[in-house]
């Protein structure tokens, strides 16, 4: 069995339940070889809680691994990238894949929401050109941590579509929830953005997918966006806004609602939507209207477990759902989102994919049509909604 060699950028959050995904590999045999961060406390914290070699920062640790694995907020994101991919070593990115987070070296005064949009898009594509680039060139395993092309719910839907040769007219989608609990969050220059780049991405990557799957059925080719329309709000600091404590409030500088209409070439459409304004726990679906079928995937909740808990403390110990502000009353259960929210099933096809030299379901034309959708999409908002043409990488 091929050992894969690992090493982790970040030790936060996602970091958490990429390890755990990781070590549930099978067919491939998974080496955790290193973590860096970009604090020492976290590094050697979570280096010592899963007996996981520590390093002081990337190019250290890439002689040790076969795979990077970018775990960190989205402006570190590129360098690991182009580090990886000059050393031949595979990529595993988070979401979102990157983007533009102000000029070089800014600092807190920096705000994204009143930089033009128009030169923000020519800069981001021509660092995705660059990118692409680097990649292709380097011929590295290159896996877009975007798990929602992995759930099975969208995962079944892929199914559908080619086994019946669909045509995809309408797609909606969502995923909200009531604010992310990173610091970095709410901050440009840190995240390239605020629920578009968080949230919207992923519903917006699930439908570019669909898409690409539908067009490749049908033509050998994948179906591309072509133009979006877009409106974002700050709602959580609207004047009348009543804060009473159970939905997050400190941005920066960045959305906290956004909406995107997004055409393709065959000029079929997509709404995605997305805010962190959503209480009940973390709202992830995606609904597909085709010329011969109609299927909703609902990723969170999916109605596998209710239950009814009168009391908060008696489950104190039990996890339930991403995001839920309380256990008390009724709960939709979500028994293990490794599976349903696609995170297992991601790793397994980058690292065989890394194993066997071959090119994941969710790749890196995929990610960069979404990156160029969303900075289309903060253009479009700019001029209230006016179509702005999304440029392809
Ligand atoms: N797919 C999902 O469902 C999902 C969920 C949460 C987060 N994410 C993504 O995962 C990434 C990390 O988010 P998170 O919630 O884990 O954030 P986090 O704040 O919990 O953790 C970020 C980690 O990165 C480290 N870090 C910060 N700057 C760094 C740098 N320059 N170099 C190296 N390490 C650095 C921090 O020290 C920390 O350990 C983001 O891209 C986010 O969009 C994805």
């Amino acid at each position: 069995m091929k050992t894969i060699r690992v090493g982790l950028v970040g030790a936060g959050f996602a970091a958490k339940f990429h390890l755990e995904s990781l070590l549930q590999a099978h067919g491939v045999q998974v080496q955790m070889t290193g973590v860096t961060s970009l604090r020492p406390e976290s590094r050697q914290a979570f280096g010592k809680q899963h007996g996981i070699p520590v390093f002081n920062d990337i190019p250290s640790m890439l002689p040790h691994v076969d795979v990077l694995d970018i775990v960190s907020p989205p402006a570190a994101h590129e360098e690991g990238m182009l580090l990886a991919a000059e050393r031949g070593v595979g990529i595993i990115c988070e979401k979102p894949l990157t983007g533009y987070f102000g000029p070089k070296g800014c600092g807190a005064e920096y705000r994204g929401d009143q930089d033009p949009k128009g030169p923000m898009l020519e800069k981001v594509v021509k660092g995705l050109t660059k990118l692409a680039a680097t990649i292709r060139r380097s011929g590295v395993m290159f896996g877009y941590a975007e798990n929602f092309i992995y759930a099975p719910a969208i995962q079944k839907e892929r199914e559908i579509i080619e086994k019946s040769a669909a045509q995809v007219l309408r797609i909606l989608g969502e995923e909200s929830h009531n604010g992310s609990g990173s610091a970095f969050y709410g901050i440009w220059r840190y995240q390239g953005g605020g629920s578009l780049m968080g949230k919207v991405c992923h519903p917006l990557s699930a439908a570019l997918y669909l898409k690409r799957v539908e067009g490749i059925k049908r033509n050998g080719k994948p179906v591309r966006p072509r133009s979006v329309t877009c409106r974002c709000e700050q709602i959580t600091r609207l004047p009348g806004y009543q804060d009473r404590g159970f939905i997050r409030t400190k941005y920066h500088d960045t959305e906290d609602h956004g909406w995107m209409h997004v055409t393709f070439e065959d000029g079929t459409v997509a709404d995605v939507i997305s805010g962190e304004i959503v209480l009940g726990g973390i709202y992830n679906y995606i609904e597909v209207f085709a010329n011969n079928h109609r299927t909703r995937c609902n990723l969170s909740p999916i109605g596998m477990v209710d239950t009814f808990n009168p009391r908060n403390e008696q489950f104190k110990d039990i996890y339930t759902v991403e995001k839920i502000s309380t256990k008390e009353g009724w709960t939709a259960i979500s028994p293990d989102e490794n599976i349903t929210l696609g995170y297992i099933a991601e790793m397994q096809d980058f690292l065989t994919c890394a194993a066997e030299k071959r090119a994941p379901q969710s790749g890196l034309e995929l990610a960069c049509d979404t990156i160029s959708a969303i900075y289309a999409a903060y253009l479009s908002d700019e001029r209230k909604g006016q179509e702005a043409a999304i440029p392809l990488v």
